[in-house]
């Protein structure tokens, strides 16, 4: 959030502070603000809460002023702690604060030269380079959108990035790429935040701004340059959203809101993974890489949607790496005698990293003296404080109970683990660099899927007082259509179950009955052993009996075409690739039935977010 007003206005802390608990829900690890008071910028930051801050401004009250910018995080480099809260301070004169959103790629090189060039850094996040860098380019400059110019053109990644200075004290200076910003114009005084909800108790006027755009606001008006320096404009619209659909950024739910945001869960999940090479570098994971070069067996435990991620990893990390991955529900692994040694990968996934079961059987793993790596969504919580290593997903909060674009970047960061443990143990990087391409393009995928959604959810409202519905796959369908199933259950309350689609004739076949429904995730016909073949003559066995099929298919796919009653088509992609696109309209299916009949899709019955109990 951004806020500049009249010279004597004195409410930019109070303004600022109200939007950001406004826009609490998109991170909450910690939270700060910077004001320019004089000859310096001033500021205050905590982990924790925005409540924390709140409480730490009441003890060390600071004069309210006419500008100031603020934050609220969601780790992603660097635990969240006070010190790695935003803003961030830039030079040593204290006269420059900066806060971002995004992951800044190449910021490791960045921050070398910085500090063999004697910088030193008082937190770790990828946040302070750019801090240090704008500094030093308005110390040659004296101009804050020039300096702000100068070093977005030297990073590579996604960013938003605010910026005060107090040399020019009545202005703050924004920057977006692959990241959102929006500016609120008002009388006198303008607005800057990640998105409306930050100032619309002040103002509907609004402007959004494009791509590799910079925007600098005044009290009286604002100015728009692209990153090459050419002016330019931004979108101009009024909001007619409430505040509280302002927070679900126009979308009626939570979940809504989340299943549309998977393109950017797995861009972000992706970022900074690799250096220029292409090679992967997985810093974070702080595991020595003779010890993961010595892994003969990795265990992945999970629960819940994290298990089914845990379930695609395997197909995709023994394929990569030759080494034997078992997956298990956590709370099964934890109460067994599992046989595990020195040289066995345990992996947890878990969006929150709080679920009990989860950390539960990762404290087994590591009595048995098994190395543990965590999956996880939430920097700081217990089950990657408690692992050995850990590899983070880039999602940003979930607020819906029932996990959707956590589900796809645990998926998306298991690939990237498999990968790596694959380059560890001299997989060619050219095979290595293929399959990072082929991920690069998911998510332009995944949007397609969105944007063809409207027959899904046509389905499901027709469908909204079915009773049982069934889901089938093969390899790593099986997985998504256990998602599907459980999706269904939790938001919709109808018993719905997946099956691996050759099991079929072992038994649930026996449950097919004129017009049961039965959603059948197709493999590519790109797959092995004729995999495509085999579930396609699955649907003809169904369809004979009586099921309607609704088929997820690959794009050209016109095999399944005389069998089906209902195609939904995805793009085409490596068949390991592929549930980051299946799983989609399974998603999509459950929230619509949840809707039409009209049960709560964030907060379904019974259900907690973060389950602290075994
Ligand atoms: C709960 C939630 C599920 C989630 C599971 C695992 O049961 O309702 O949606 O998949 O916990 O949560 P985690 O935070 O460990 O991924």
């Amino acid at each position: 959030v951004g806020y500049v007003g009249p010279d004597r206005s004195d409410r930019a802390l109070t303004v600022v502070m109200e939007g950001l608990g406004r826009l609490e829900y998109r991170g909450y690890d910690s939270a700060g603000v910077a004001l320019v008071t004089g000859e310096r910028v001033e500021g205050q930051k905590r982990a924790g809460k925005l409540s924390n801050l709140r409480e730490a401004l009441e003890e060390a009250p600071l004069p309210d002023t006419a500008t100031a910018i603020g934050h609220t995080r969601w780790a992603t480099h660097g635990g969240p702690t006070d010190a790695n809260a935003h803003p961030h301070r830039g030079g040593t004169a204290g006269k420059l604060a900066l806060v971002h959103n995004g992951i800044i790629e190449n910021f490791h090189a960045l921050k070398q030269q910085l500090e063999s060039d004697g910088v030193t850094f008082s937190s770790e996040t990828d946040t302070e380079v750019v801090a240090h860098l704008v500094d030093a380019a308005f110390a040659r400059t004296g101009d804050l959108t020039e300096a702000m110019r100068e070093v977005v053109n030297t990073l590579e990644g996604a960013f938003t990035l605010l910026a005060v200075h107090a040399d020019q004290p009545h202005l703050i200076v924004g920057a977006r790429r692959n990241s959102p910003l929006v500016v609120g114009l008002g009388e006198g005084e303008n607005f800057l935040g990640s998105d409306v909800a930050a100032f619309i108790g002040y103002t509907r006027h609004a402007l959004e701004l494009g791509q590799d755009q910079i925007v600098t606001i005044t009290p009286e008006g604002y100015s728009v340059i692209a990153f090459d320096g050419t002016p330019s404009d931004g979108k101009a619209y009024e909001v007619t959203w409430d505040a509280a659909a302002a927070e679900k950024g126009g979308f009626d739910t939570f979940m809504e809101k989340e299943i549309n945001e998977q393109p950017h869960a797995v861009a972000d999940t992706l970022l900074g993974r690799t250096d220029a090479d292409g090679h992967l570098v997985l810093d974070e994971l702080l595991l020595p890489e003779e010890e993961l070069r010595a892994v003969d067996k990795i265990v992945i435990v999970a629960c819940g949607t994290a298990s089914y991620a845990g379930m695609v990893a395997k197909y995709a990390i023994e394929r990569w790496t030759r080494i034997p991955v078992e997956v298990e529900l956590a709370h099964e692994f934890r109460y067994r005698d599992p046989v595990v040694d020195e040289r066995t990968l345990v992996v947890s996934i878990s969006q929150s990293g709080e679920t009990m079961d989860t950390l539960m059987a990762v404290r087994h793993a590591n009595e048995l003296g098994a190395k543990s790596l965590s999956i996880c969504n939430t920097h700081g919580s217990t089950i990657p404080r408690e692992s050995d290593a850990v590899l983070y997903t880039h999602a940003g909060p979930e607020i819906a109970v029932a996990s959707t674009k956590a589900f796809l970047a645990q998926i998306t960061a298991s690939y990237v683990l498999g990968l790596y443990l694959a380059q560890l143990r001299g997989e060619p990087a050219e095979q290595i660099a293929e399959v990072m391409r082929e991920l690069q393009q998911v998510p332009e995928k995944i949007q397609a899927v969105l944007d063809g959604m409207e027959r899904v959810k046509e389905i499901a409202y027709f469908m909204s007082d079915t009773r049982s519905v069934l889901f089938l796959g093969r390899h790593v369908g099986y997985p998504v259509a256990m998602e599907g199933a459980l999706k269904l259950k939790e938001l919709a309350y109808i018993h719905a179950e997946g099956f691996a689609a050759g099991e079929l004739k072992h038994g649930p076949i026996a449950l097919i009955e004129p017009g049961q429904p039965v959603f059948i995730v197709v493999p590519s016909p790109d797959s092995e052993h004729g995999l495509h073949g085999k579930v396609v003559s699955n649907i003809q066995e169904i369809r004979a009996r009586g099921a309607r099929t609704l088929v997820i298919a690959e794009e050209g796919d016109e095999a399944v075409v005389p069998f089906a009653d209902v195609v939904i088509r995805v793009p085409a992609t490596p068949p390991l690739l592929a549930p980051l696109l299946t799983t989609v309209p399974l998603q999509v299916f459950a929230l619509q039935l949840s809707t039409a009949k009209g049960l709560d899709v964030d907060q379904p019955r019974n259900l907690a977010k973060s389950v602290t109990v075994e």
